[in-house]
């Protein structure tokens, strides 16, 4: 059975789906493994690193040619979809709930579609394949960076002979695995950090790493299906912001990472809270979208700063900003999916296994996912 590693389509990005350290987990496992010239290079990997540790690189061509399994860290563009043939299976994060109509394409072409987005990730077997996991962590690390680097005054408290620098006040909303991430990095710099998230266990996880927990009074606990946030009612959400502003005008720095699945990014910080922070301020909004984010005024991918002094920065992609280190986390994820799925020298689909069931989007022609073709069914059809 072959693997495939293709170089990734998306503008900018620079991840790739498997890095050399992980190419000898699969040929062990008796794969061969192709990659693409150059797939790794903007990694910082490079064709011969793969060549060293087993993998033989191969033209475009030949590649689509020979797969049977074709490795993605996002989704093939038009032009790689259109190389696929009848059998062939793709691994990836193909966003089918973002947008089902790649799923669809697939199905037509025959190529099963295996997206690590719907795996179960609760379930203790399925951690290690964990991608989205493993990114939210490198974007939730990223995020401190760039705040840092956009603030004009230093994280740590800073004696010196030039005076006494107190410590920047940061403020996470959304204390998930991003969150998390977020409240480490900017504790190991040295930063005053709170955290808020409208999960009622996210107040263990984010006193357990040395920082204060904001408790809302005007919103109760809403835990969601799966260990996600549910999305809060209309007047939950004006609340929720109206309180939040006063928590915003007396921090310097603010991360925002708040997601519910399947709906746009919660406003969690409106035009008043930008007013109310002071000229210097930074937001990172980690939800930035083309929909609108976590921040009244953030743009995805730009830097914006208000008439008040306030920078706020519209983060995309941020995993891809750390390309090493999210293509070696990525690598070991898609690789034990890979090996999950795999019994005697091929791929077995079974979607009564629970991993399966959660992740294989179209197979024998059809899209077997039911969230993924009850949205097809709304768009009118695959
Ligand atoms: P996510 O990316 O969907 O959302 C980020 C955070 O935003 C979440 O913590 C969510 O509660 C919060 N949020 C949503 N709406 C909000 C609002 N209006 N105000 C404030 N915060 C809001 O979440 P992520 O990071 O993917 O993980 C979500 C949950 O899944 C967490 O409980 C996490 O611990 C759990 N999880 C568990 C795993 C496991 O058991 N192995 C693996 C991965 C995640």
């Amino acid at each position: 059975m072959k693997a495939a590693v293709i170089k990734e389509s998306a503008p900018g990005e620079r991840r790739v789906a498997l890095v050399p350290e992980t190419v000898p987990r699969l040929t062990q496992a008796g794969l061969d493994v192709l990659v693409e010239a150059g797939a790794g290079d903007a990694a910082w990997f490079p064709d011969s690193a793969y060549s060293e540790a087993g993998a033989t690189i191969v033209k475009t061509s030949d590649l689509y040619e020979d797969a049977d399994v074709i490795l993605t860290v996002t989704r093939p563009d038009p032009a790689q979809v259109a190389r696929l043939r009848d059998g062939q299976a793709v691994f990836g994060l193909l966003a089918p709930l973002i947008d089902p109509r790649l799923a669809a394409d697939l199905a037509a072409r025959n190529v099963t579609a295996v997206s690590l987005d719907g795996l179960p990730r609760t379930l203790s077997r399925a951690q290690s394949m964990d991608a989205l996991s493993s990114q939210a962590n490198v974007a939730g690390y990223k995020a401190v960076l760039i705040a840092a680097a956009a603030y004009g005054r230093f994280f740590p408290l800073l004696i010196t002979a030039a005076g006494t620098a107190r410590p920047a006040k940061l403020l996470v909303l959304g204390t998930g695995v991003a969150g998390l991430q977020a409240i480490g990095t900017a504790r190991r710099l040295g930063a005053q950090v709170s955290g808020y998230d409208v999960r009622p266990a996210s107040k263990g996880e984010v006193e357990s790493l040395g920082a204060a927990f904001i408790e809302l009074t005007s919103v109760a606990g809403a835990a969601g299906e799966g260990g996600y946030a549910r999305e809060l009612t209309e007047d939950e959400r004006a609340a929720q912001q109206a309180e939040l502003t006063g928590h915003i005008a007396r921090h310097d720095v603010v991360i925002t990472t708040a997601q519910v699945p399947g709906r746009r990014p919660p406003l969690l910080i409106t035009e008043d809270g930008v007013k109310s922070m002071a000229a210097g301020s930074v937001i990172v909004d980690m939800g930035a979208s083309a929909l609108g984010g976590n921040v009244a005024g953030s743009v995805p991918g730009e830097t914006v700063v208000t008439e008040n002094g306030v920078t706020i920065i519209g983060a995309q992609n941020l995993p891809s900003t750390v390309p090493a280190a999210a293509s070696s986390a990525y690598s070991r994820n898609i690789s034990a999916l890979l090996l999950h799925m795999i019994s005697e020298g091929a791929l077995k689909i079974d979607t009564s296994d629970e991993i399966q069931a959660g992740v294989v989007v179209s197979h024998d022609g059809q899209v077997v996912h039911p969230a993924v073709a009850k949205l097809l069914d709304g768009e009118g059809g695959a």
